[in-house]
């Protein structure tokens, strides 16, 4: 039988534990998953796109089935050369589902043969993204539990470097 592999793009700008948690949940459903990190020019991030494949790589370092790379134009073209034919994304609340459904029926024009497949974070993990950890963590709030350890000394550490 063939692997059925998804990927799982997004800027990970960094990797929260609402990520961790759609990671671990599609490995339910597929056999290998890879998380791809946008490699946007124009975009403004904490980290770079290398910076955060390698925290998400440190993470799941333990799991053959997650593996990690960085990718620049369309996503259905990156989706079509992995040899993948789904996208995860998660959804969070009322207000992904826009934003979600633009996308998705965007990239369905484009490749009609790519689904997408929408995952809940567990509750705990609702509230969580990666712009209000940022904000909390450079107003000197607590985070832990809301990133990975690895993560959180990460930023912790770019804070450091930018004050
Ligand atoms: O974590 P994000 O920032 O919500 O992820 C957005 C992402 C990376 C999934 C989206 O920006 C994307 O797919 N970019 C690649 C460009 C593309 O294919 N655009 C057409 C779909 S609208």
């Amino acid at each position: 039988m063939t692997a059925r592999i998804a990927i799982y793009p997004g800027s990970f700008d960094p990797l929260t534990m609402g990520h961790v948690n759609i990671i671990q949940r599609s490995l339910g459903i597929f056999d290998e998953l890879v998380v791809a990190v946008l490699n946007h020019p124009d975009k403004r991030t904490m980290f770079t796109p290398q910076e955060r494949c390698d925290q998400i790589q440190e993470v799941f370092a333990d799991d053959p089935r997650v593996s990690v790379d960085a990718f620049a134009g369309l996503l259905v073209d990156y989706v079509a050369q992995r040899g993948a034919s789904a996208v995860v994304r998660g959804l969070r609340a009322v207000q992904d589902f826009e934003y979600e459904f633009q996308m998705t029926m965007m990239n369905r024009r484009l490749a009609p043969d790519i689904d997408t497949v929408f995952m809940m974070t567990d509750e705990e993990h609702f509230y969580i993204a990666s712009r209000t950890v940022k904000e909390v963590a450079s107003l000197d709030g607590d985070i832990t539990g809301l990133v990975p350890p690895s993560v959180a000394a990460a930023i912790r550490k770019r804070l450091e470097e930018m004050s």
